[in-house]
């Protein structure tokens, strides 16, 4: 294709990489022709079974019935760690790098073995067994990787919770997956800033009766409200249990853990994963979209409370006995060269990070970059949201030194591994696309009607079939998984995601096309926001769209109608935001909120988002037609006050 530059593969990458151009296409082809041939082989030549499974797969997408590999046993745990004891105990399994650029520690594989066996056993020692749910609310600590292990070791399945979440937004979470264990730590600590983790736990936990433990990390020291009874110092009952802990023999389709994340409508759903299928299908991108080579230091920026955390810090690498970094910190503390220099002090070769990370550090100017030197640097990887090809070209030049392939990584909660990604000896590169499928994945452009698109086009994009590592279920609501992926498109997965499709086969999103939104990466539903503005007294009514942002790729927009006779007031305005920031957190802050008199709607009442979108984008020779407006001079009303904000 003309339309962009294309950067062809270097031929230092391709020398030593997994797989070149051929080899993908042959694999790939195999996937689709002969699946349970192609997994059957994948699934033992990545994972340790403790019994062999009858079927290899089968699903029936319309009815969400999604197996692999079923009847067959294994261990998260058992696979991440004590497989790899033989050959690399004391090789690094987790370098933690604190937040503070004096502080790091490595745990080695035999380390780990001990602190997640330790940790299992008190876990068992407070009566959780196979099965439980655990709510995870950590900052970034290896504790984090030891707990989300321990529970793989013993079968309890973990909702892990996003540390920025707030109290209200734990507790919900608690309460939807009925945990009766949360671990957490005293206080978080990021960018120099304290989070107060085990207070915003006992608020959360004034609503949870049934939860009858609580393990505290200490990782700062400070003053903490203490339950007798419900809190245990995680690290006296890790010191008291034994660090030998029998894993537990697990179905292939056994869930691991739930992870909720925001949909177009009502409250975050919990998106369950299980044992096998999971495992293989990060295990394998791991090794293949990173070209990841033994030995390797891999760091991926994001945090554990997101879907890349746990498939890109803890679960992917360890099962493939890599060196995984755990940065505790932000990319502009204590300046913005923190990134490349812990690249440097730990010899990184892998780094993964969000557009949004590029872009805020694009922006502070190149000399915080060029100070360092990144030679370890072989491979870059983005993930969350599309990258701007502006962003893309600084990574490669400035941050890579022309040396090293981008992979952009399209993937989501649900697919819980990376589905559409150049391999880095194999593809050639474009930026701002996520070129190829990965094996096993059979996309496709669908219009609103169902109809196939073929050819170099756009459209809403489907997979044509299931694939190991996909989502199996919303915990405790198999309907709405259903009627959420499965019932547009009979037959197909629905990602809520728009693509293109260029006439070399590669795929470039264009974003959603629901009512997600993605915020510096972060992934939020408008109607969660809303439903936290409408919360307060004087808000009559409240819609929330993106818009354009240069740093954070979506802002938050909000149009809020008061309560007949109420003024709007900037004290009103920071009522507003913090609300959304205790109803949900500070990721759910709204950038702009514009009072509106009125809001555009059908004559039946529904709200135009369309037209929402459009003003707050300033795309207003766009508007379409308004005419079907119970009353069109809202729109004028709404473009004139635009200007004010
Ligand atoms: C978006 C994150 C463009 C997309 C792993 C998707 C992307 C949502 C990319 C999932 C990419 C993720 N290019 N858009 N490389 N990666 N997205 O569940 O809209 O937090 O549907 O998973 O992020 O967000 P989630």
């Amino acid at each position: 294709m003309s339309e962009t530059k294309v950067y062809p593969v270097p031929e230092s990458v391709k020398r030593d990489a997994h797989l070149t151009l051929e080899q993908y296409q042959q694999m790939y082809q195999r996937s689709l022709d002969d699946p349970e041939g192609f997994w059957s082989e994948q699934a033992e030549q990545f994972l340790d079974w403790f019994s062999k499974w009858g079927t290899t797969c089968d699903w029936d997408l319309a009815r969400g019935d999604i197996r692999f590999f079923k009847g067959g046993t294994l261990n998260v745990a058992y696979n991440c760690v004590d497989r790899h004891l033989e050959t690399r105990g004391d090789q690094a399994a987790i370098i933690w790098e604190g937040d503070e650029p004096d502080q790091d520690e490595t745990v080695t594989y035999r380390d780990l073995y001990e602190r997640v066996g330790r940790f299992a056993n008190a876990m068992k020692a407070r009566g959780v067994k196979k099965g439980d749910r655990v709510c995870i609310y950590l900052p970034m600590v290896p504790e984090a990787a030891v707990a989300m292990l321990a529970c793989a070791r013993i079968g309890a399945v973990h909702s892990v919770v996003f540390g920025g979440f707030s109290p209200e937004a734990l507790r919900d979470r608690i309460l939807d997956a009925d945990c009766e264990v949360v671990i957490t730590a005293d206080e978080g600590i990021r960018g120099g800033r304290k989070i107060p983790l085990k207070a915003n736990t006992d608020k959360a936990l004034e609503g949870c009766p049934n939860v009858k433990t609580t393990f505290v990390v200490r990782r700062t020291g400070g003053d903490i409200d203490w339950h007798d009874g419900r809190d245990v110092w995680f690290h006296e009952a890790s010191a008291e249990a034994s660090p030998e802990c029998p894993p537990e023999h697990m179905d292939a389709e056994d869930p691991l853990f739930i992870l909720y994340t925001s949909g177009s409508t009502g409250k975050p759903k919990g998106v369950q994963h299980t044992t096998g299928g999971y495992l293989l299908g990060t295990a394998m991108t791991h090794k293949y979209v990173f070209d990841y080579q033994d030995g390797e230091v891999y760091w991926c920026t994001a945090d554990v409370g997101w879907v890349t955390g746990h498939s890109y810090i803890v679960y992917g690498p360890l099962a493939n006995g890599a060196k995984t970094l755990i940065f505790e910190g932000v990319p502009t503390y204590p300046d913005a060269s923190r990134f490349w220099q812990v690249i440097d002090k730990h010899n990184v070769s892998i780094f993964y990070t969000a557009p949004t990370a590029i872009r805020a550090l694009m922006g502070q100017g190149n000399e915080y970059v060029e100070k360092t030197s990144r030679q370890s640097l072989r491979i870059l990887g983005t993930v969350g949201e599309p990258i701007n090809p502006e962003a893309w070209e600084w990574y490669y030049h400035t941050v890579g030194q022309d040396r090293c392939p981008i992979v952009d990584t399209w993937w989501q909660t649900e697919t819980g591994a990376i589905m559409i990604a150049p391999l880095p000896g194999a593809t050639d590169l474009k930026p701002g696309s996520a070129t190829l499928p990965f094996f096993g994945v059979e996309p496709q452009l669908v219009d609103s009607a169902g109809k196939v698109l073929e050819g170099a086009t756009e459209g809403n994009l489907v997979i044509n079939r299931a694939w190991p590592s996909m989502m199996r279920t919303i915990y405790g609501d198999h309907e709405r998984f259903i009627n959420t992926y499965l019932a547009a498109y009979p037959g197909k997965y629905f990602t809520g995601d728009g693509a293109r499709r260029d006439a070399d086969g590669y795929y470039w999103i264009t974003g959603r096309v629901d009512d997600v939104i993605n915020v510096s990466g972060h992934r939020l539903g408008t109607a969660e926001v809303e439903s936290a503005l409408v919360e307060h007294s004087l808000v009559n009514e409240a819609a929330v769209v993106g818009y354009p942002h240069d740093v954070k790729g979506q802002g938050i927009y909000a149009y809020v109608t008061l309560v007949a006779g109420e003024e709007p007031s900037d004290e009103l305005k920071k009522e507003l935001v913090d609300l959304c920031i205790k109803e949900i957190g500070p990721i759910a802050k709204p950038d702009i909120i514009q009072f509106a008199p009125g809001l555009p709607k059908t004559r039946s009442g529904k709200i135009m988002r369309r037209i929402l979108r459009k003003v707050a984008s300033n795309e207003l020779d766009s508007l379409g037609d308004t005419s079907t407006l119970a009353d069109p001079t809202v729109v004028d009303t709404l473009i004139e006050e635009r200007a004010n904000q």
